[in-house]
């Protein structure tokens, strides 16, 4: 494990030196089975794949939010370890920012809709701080998940408008057995909240079932994947939408690549989940 950006890049030069090709895959830790993907993956494809482990505060438009992030960072390193991490990188908040800090990447158009309306400043935190890990790292791939799939979509777009030297590779949601997207943030939900959780992946594959058996009008298709939230009384709706499947942006006609995706709040935890569709 490096704890400093020094340390990280002399020892991904010296495996550059020696002709390996870097994965990589940036997390924010309290790792399950859907970061695991991500590393199995890398290292399927990679020479040599490294982890970050940063809760990044910038990236939090909450500062409860940030202060209530889970950790565990030996289960963090036993899970990397078994999975065959060849680095974890996990710096401090001073480490990754210096005293003085005030260089950021902002991305208009894909970061203002879903997401990026209810969580101001997120994906601008989001950009900030994987451009400094991709300059750190030097991957020659970087994998992400479906599970935040306008998170994906900003970082293949940053990385396209910006001449960046990797390639994006996007994985597919990892669930829990009743269907609900894993997420370190499930652990906050009381035994009853993670029952009522499942009623988000119950709206998202209606949504999804509904179009690929033919329904081709957006308002139905939302307003059946609002009514089946609404039969959970602990769910509160913060969006349900379906926007174009590249550039996030509001549709008309069901074509081409479509994005469904819905944000709850379950008490005080919010989650999302999605689904893309090639209509
Ligand atoms: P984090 O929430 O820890 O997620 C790290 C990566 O794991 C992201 O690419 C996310 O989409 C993926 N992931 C999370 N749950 C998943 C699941 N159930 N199935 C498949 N992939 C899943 O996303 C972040 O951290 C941060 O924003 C980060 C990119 C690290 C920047 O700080």
């Amino acid at each position: 494990m490096t704890r400093t950006i020094q340390h990280t890049r002399e020892q991904i030069k010296s495996w550059k030196k020696d002709g390996y090709s870097i994965g990589f895959v940036p997390t924010m830790g309290y790792l399950h089975e859907g970061h695991q993907s991500l590393m199995e993956k890398s290292i399927q494809e990679n020479d040599k794949t490294v982890v970050s482990i940063f809760v990044n505060p910038m990236q939090f438009d909450n500062p409860d939010d940030l202060k209530n992030y889970p950790i565990n960072p030996l289960a963090d390193m036993e899970l990397c370890d078994k999975a065959g991490v060849d680095l974890i990188f996990s710096p401090g908040v001073d480490e990754v920012y210096e005293k003085g800090f005030c260089t950021f990447v902002d991305m208009s158009v894909l970061t203002e809709e879903l997401c990026g309306k209810s969580r101001h400043n997120h994906f601008r935190g989001v950009c900030t701080v994987v451009n400094k890990l991709f300059n750190i790292v030097a991957p020659d791939f970087a994998y992400f998940g479906q599970k935040d799939a306008q998170q994906l979509l900003v970082i293949k777009k940053m990385v396209k408008d910006l001449n960046m030297d990797l390639e994006i590779v996007g994985c597919p949601t990892v669930r829990e057995s009743d269907g609900l997207a894993k997420s370190s943030r499930n652990t906050h939900l009381n035994p009853e909240e993670r029952k009522a959780a499942t009623i988000l992946s119950k709206a998202i594959f209606e949504g999804k079932n509904l179009i690929e058996s033919g329904e081709r009008n957006i308002e139905k298709v939302v307003a059946a994947m609002k009514s089946i939230l609404q039969t959970e009384p602990l769910a509160k709706i913060d969006y349900v939408e379906i926007v174009d499947g590249n550039t996030v942006q509001k549709i008309e006609t069901l074509q081409g690549s479509v994005l469904g995706q819905a944000a709850i709040f379950i008490g005080k935890v919010r989650l999302i989940d999605n689904f893309i569709y090639e209509v």
